[in-house]
C-alpha cells in the first residue's frame, strides 16, 4: 500500500505506468508461484524429507574387550540385524549391550570348540556379564536419545528395517565389516549441529544440554 501512495504521490506519468507494470508483473508472477505451490507441497509431502548424512571422521583404537566380539562374523557373514542384539535403540536413549542369555541363544551350540566362545560359557555360568567396556561416550552433560533419531530416519521414512545397519553407519560407521567396535565418527558438538542444521534437527542449547 505505502507503494501505491508514493506512485500517487509521483509527477512522472510515465514513471507511475511504468512501476504499474512492475505491480502488474508482481502479481501475476504471486499468482503463478501460488497456482504451483500446491503441486509442490502435495509431491514434496508424498515423498519422505531427503537425509544428508553426517561426514567427518574420527580415529578411534580398538577398545580391549573381555572378549574380542566380531561385528563382522554376526551382521556380515550371518545376516544378524544390529536391532535384534541392540534390541532398545528403537524405544529408549540407549541402545543398549546383548544380555549373555541372547550370545547362549546360538553359543550353546555354535562354535563350543573356540576359545572364545569357551570363555563366553564360563561368564554366563558364573552369571557374570562379560564387563564389556564403552566404545561411544558423550560427556554427561550432553543429552542423546537413540530412540529420536532412529524414529526420524527409519520409521516416519518407512526406511527398511532390514537396512537399519545404513542409519546406525550415520554415528557408528561401518560396523557390519569391524572385528572390535571401535569410534570412527566425532561425535563433538560441531558435527553434531552440523547434522542437526542439514536435516531440520533442533538447534538450541537446551535441546542438547539440558
Ligand atoms: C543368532 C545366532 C548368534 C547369536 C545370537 C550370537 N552369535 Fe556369536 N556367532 C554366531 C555364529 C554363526 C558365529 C560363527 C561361528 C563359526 O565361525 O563357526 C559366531 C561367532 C562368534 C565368535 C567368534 C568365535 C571364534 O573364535 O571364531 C564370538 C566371540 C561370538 N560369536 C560371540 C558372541 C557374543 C558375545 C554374543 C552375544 C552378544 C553372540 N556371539 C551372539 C552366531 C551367534
Ligand atoms: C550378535 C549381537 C550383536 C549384533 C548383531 C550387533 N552387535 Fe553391536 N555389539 C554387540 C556386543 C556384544 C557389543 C559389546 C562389545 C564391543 O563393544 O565390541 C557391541 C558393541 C557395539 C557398539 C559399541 C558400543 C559402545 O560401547 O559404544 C556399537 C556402536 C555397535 N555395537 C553397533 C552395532 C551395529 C551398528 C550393528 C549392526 C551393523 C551391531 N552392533 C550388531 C553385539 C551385537
Ligand atoms: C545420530 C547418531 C546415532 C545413531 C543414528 C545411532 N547411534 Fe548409537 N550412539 C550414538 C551416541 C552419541 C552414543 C553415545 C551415547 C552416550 O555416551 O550416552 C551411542 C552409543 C551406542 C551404543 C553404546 C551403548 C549405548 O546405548 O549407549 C550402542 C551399542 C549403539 N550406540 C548402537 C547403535 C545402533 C545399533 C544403531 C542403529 C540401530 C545406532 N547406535 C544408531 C549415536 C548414534
Ligand atoms: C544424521 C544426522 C544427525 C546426527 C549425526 C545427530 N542428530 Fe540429533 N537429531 C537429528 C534430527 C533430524 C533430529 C530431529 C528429530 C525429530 O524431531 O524428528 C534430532 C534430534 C535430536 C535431539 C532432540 C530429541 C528430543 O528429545 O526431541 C537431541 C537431544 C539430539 N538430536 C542430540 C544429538 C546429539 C547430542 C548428537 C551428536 C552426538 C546428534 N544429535 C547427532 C539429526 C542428527
Ligand atoms: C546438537 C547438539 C548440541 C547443541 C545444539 C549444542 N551442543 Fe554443546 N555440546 C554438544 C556435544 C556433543 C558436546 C561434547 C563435545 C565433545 O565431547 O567434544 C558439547 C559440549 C559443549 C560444551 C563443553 C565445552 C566443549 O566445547 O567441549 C559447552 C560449554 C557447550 N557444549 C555449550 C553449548 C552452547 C552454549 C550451545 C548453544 C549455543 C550448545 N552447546 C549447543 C552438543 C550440542
Amino acid at each position: 500500500m505505502a507503494v501505491n501512495k508514493q506512485n500517487h504521490k509521483s509527477s512522472s506519468r510515465l514513471k507511475l505506468l511504468l512501476e504499474k507494470r512492475h505491480i502488474w508483473f508482481a502479481m501475476l508472477s504471486i499468482a503463478a508461484v501460488l497456482a504451483v505451490y500446491p503441486f509442490v507441497v502435495m509431491s514434496s509431502s508424498s515423498s519422505a524429507p531427503e537425509i544428508v548424512p553426517p561426514g567427518g571422521s574420527h580415529n578411534g583404537e580398538n577398545v580391549e574387550q573381555p572378549i574380542e566380539f566380531p561385528h563382522n562374523t554376526h551382521v556380515k557373514d550371518n545376516g544378524i540385524n544390529c536391532m535384534y542384539c541392540h534390541t532398545y535403540a528403537r524405544r529408549s536413549k540407549v541402545a543398549g549391550i546383548p544380555p549373555t542369555s541372547k550370545c547362549m541363544g546360538c553359543h550353546k551350540v555354535i562354535a563350543t570348540d573356540k576359545p572364545r566362545i569357551q570363555k563366553l560359557t564360563e561368564y554366563w555360568e558364573q552369571k557374570s556379564p562379560p564387563p564389556w567396556k564403552k566404545v561411544h561416550d558423550v560427556p554427561d552433560f550432553v543429552h542423546f536419545t537413540h530412540e529420536k533419531h532412529l524414529k526420524r530416519f527409519v520409521f516416519d521414512q518407512d526406511f527398511p528395517v532390514e537396512n537399519v545397519k545404513e542409519v546406525c553407519a550415520f554415528c557408528h560407521g561401518d560396523v557390519e565389516n569391524m572385528t572390535v567396535a571401535h569410534k570412527v565418527k566425532p561425535l563433538n558438538m560441531g558435527w553434531c549441529k552440523t547434522c542437526h542444521i542439514n536435516n531440520g534437527g533442533p538447534g538450541d542449547c537446551w535441546a542438547c544440554h539440558k
